[in-house]
């Protein structure tokens, strides 16, 4: 498994994958709302700016969001639909946020450009926005996705990874939505900033009669499972979250693998990426350099927000992230 490397390749890459996403997805385009709403991508950006040092938690919710909103229905901001039994409704999403920061974006966007912006571009470019005011690598994104109309639960959990996966199951899942193994290394590198509750991973711990939680997976480093027992003690709030890096939680930065080598990833899902050796090279590759892991980020990243976009006649402009036009 080779990564994407040499300025060159990468240049060639971008070309070929906006190519791929021109022709196999219909009219996705750089700076789309040029002559519709020229401002558009700088008022998410200060949205998303402005929100994240009110609250710092906030690039971590948007990160999520796109990848959860991307994986079930394709990026047509389905997620954000509010209603009865819609994506939201489902326990997958239950910790997804970040949704008030999308719906303020869209309220500014509706007075100085109506009807014009998507909500599901919005969605994009401010997980886009987040990883750069986290301290990651700019990425130049095409837009134009048009929101959809459907959003609904039981499409959730065959479409979200769980964290009990096998690496098989997650690259099989990540295929499907024509993402590679590669993608799948470079995207868990999501997991260098934001948090996670307790109940996410406890299926690496168990109660014994005591009361106290022991370790089971012994794939886990045994300070980082003291530490985390601590911060997650058995009948612990159902609220309270630790953070996803251990080391720099804040940073958008490459600690996430030098973790996962330190076996010091949270979930499951995150230590197989070193039980397989394929992956376990990406992993080492991207901990000795952060360049490389922000190289492969960016096309990883504009093919996650690629994912079964609507664009033409399909779907539509919402006037409120929350509900469909009808
Ligand atoms: C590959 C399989 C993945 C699994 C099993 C997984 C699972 C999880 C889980 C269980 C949490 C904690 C949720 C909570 O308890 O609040 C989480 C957090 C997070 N995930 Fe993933 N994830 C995966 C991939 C991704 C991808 C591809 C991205 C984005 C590109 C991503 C971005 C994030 C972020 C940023 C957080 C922190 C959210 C916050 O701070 O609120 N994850 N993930």
């Amino acid at each position: 498994m080779e990564t994407r490397t040499g300025t060159l390749s990468i240049t060639v890459c971008s070309l070929v994958m906006f190519s791929f996403v021109s022709l196999v997805k219909g009219s996705l385009s750089f700076n789309f709302y040029a002559a519709s709403c020229p401002s558009a991508e700088s008022i998410i950006r200060n949205i998303v700016s402005s929100s994240s040092s009110t609250d710092p938690t906030i690039p971590g919710k948007l990160l999520r969001l796109v990848f959860h909103d991307c994986f079930v229905e394709g990026c047509d901001a389905s997620l954000m639909l509010q209603g009865n039994n819609t994506e939201q409704s489902d326990p997958g999403n239950r910790s997804v946020g970040g949704f008030t920061v999308i719906d303020s974006a869209k309220r500014i966007l509706e007075k100085f450009c109506p009807g014009t912006v998507s909500c599901a571009d919005i969605i994009a470019l401010a997980a886009r926005d987040a990883v750069e005011i986290a301290g990651g690598p700019r990425t130049m994104i095409p837009t134009g996705r048009r929101d959809g109309m459907v959003s609904v639960a039981s499409n959730v959990r065959p479409n979200i990874v769980d964290t009990s996966f096998s690496m098989d199951e997650m690259v099989k899942l990540f295929a499907s939505k024509g993402l590679s193994l590669l993608d799948l290394v470079i995207l868990s590198g999501a997991h260098t900033i934001g948090t996670a509750h307790c109940s996410s991973f406890r299926d690496r711990f168990q109660e014994d009669s005591k009361g106290k939680l022991r370790l089971i997976d012994k794939t886990l480093n045994s300070d980082y499972a003291n530490e985390l027992i601590k911060q997650c003690p058995a009948g612990v709030q159902p609220s309270v979250t630790v953070n996803n890096d251990p080391e720099t939680s804040m940073a958008f930065d490459n600690m996430y693998y030098q973790n996962l080598l330190a076996h010091k990833g949270l979930f499951q899902s995150d230590s197989v990426l070193i039980s397989n050796d394929s992956t376990r090279k990406l992993v080492v590759d991207f901990a000795n350099d952060q360049e490389l892991f922000f190289e492969n980020w960016d096309q990883s990243f504009l093919k996650l927000t690629s994912v079964g976009v609507k664009t033409g006649d399909k779907g539509e402009i919402r006037i409120s992230c929350a509900s469909t036009n009808a």
